[in-house]
């Protein structure tokens, strides 16, 4: 397998050719931006974190029966995936009362929302991501109702696993932004799942461990992002934490 031409450079990732017209390589670079890129930085390791716990997360999610675009890591920074025609929906599912729509509806930050909320977001830079409805995504042919529903099937499939797994690692998963692709006619999640694309909380501290830390400058974005993957990608053995209790 061989990395050809840049397809695309994206605000944290690069999208490369490969010498299989079926599968790209997604490069994480350690660019890190927020507000609609109205804040920047550079933050040596940060693509490999990201690229290293997306890795984990799609590999868990298709041992649970999610398709997924992940194939393989090809080093720290590089992620082998199957080539999908991207749909412009930035789905995100929300669990707890965080961030926009606490500044746009009256939530109060940190209020339970049971079931939890899906809000889909139009991918589109130009226009700031304005939010869609139902009515919209189909007026506008970005997805079918078919389409439709098995995509907010998928995302509130991921946020079950997830928020599951990472309950066990003592983190609140509070919300996220997926992507949706399509290989041929089937529906694949596609693009990441870090910290960069989610909000998560210490259970224990409520402390931030994500891309909040640098939105607000709450502490050292790196060091939380160092700490984090190691919580979540390698968890407490059952054993030891039994030791640890007595
Ligand atoms: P942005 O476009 O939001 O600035 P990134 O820097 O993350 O985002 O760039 C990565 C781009 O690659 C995104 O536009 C994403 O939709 C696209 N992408 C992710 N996974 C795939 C895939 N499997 N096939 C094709 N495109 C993908
Ligand atoms: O608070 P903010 O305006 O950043 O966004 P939000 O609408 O509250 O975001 C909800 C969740 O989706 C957060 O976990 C964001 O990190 C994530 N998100 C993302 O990854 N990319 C976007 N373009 C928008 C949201």
């Amino acid at each position: 397998m061989k990395q050809k031409g840049l397809l695309y450079a994206g605000k944290a990732k690069s999208v490369y050719r490969t010498d299989n017209a079926k599968h790209l390589i997604v490069e994480f670079r350690d660019d890190i931006t927020a507000f609609d890129g109205g804040k920047k930085d550079t933050l040596k390791n940060k693509g490999n974190y990201n690229a290293n716990v997306s890795a984990f997360f799609f590999s868990y999610l298709e041992k649970h029966g999610v398709r997924t675009h992940f194939i393989r890591m090809l080093d720290e920074n590089r992620m082998l995936v199957k080539k999908l025609t991207m749909i412009p929906l930035e789905v995100i599912v929300r669990n707890f009362a965080a961030g926009s729509i606490v500044r746009n509806y009256p939530f109060r930050e940190g209020s339970p929302l049971r079931p939890p909320v899906i809000v889909i977001d139009y991918k589109d830079d130009s226009r700031h991501d304005p939010m869609l409805n139902d009515d919209l995504i189909i007026a506008l042919k970005l997805a079918t109702p078919e389409e439709l529903k098995k995509i907010k099937a998928a995302a509130l499939k991921v946020n079950s696993l997830l928020s599951t797994l990472l309950k066990k690692q003592g983190i609140t998963l509070v919300d996220f932004k997926i992507e949706f692709g399509k290989a041929g006619k089937a529906i694949c999640l596609g693009d990441e799942i870090s910290m960069d694309s989610m909000r998560l909380w210490d259970v224990k501290t409520g402390e931030s461990l994500d891309k909040d830390v640098y939105r607000f400058d709450k502490g050292d974005v790196m060091a939380t992002y160092h700490r984090v993957a190691r919580r979540i990608m390698a968890p407490k053995k059952k054993g030891k934490a039994k030791r640890e209790k007595k």
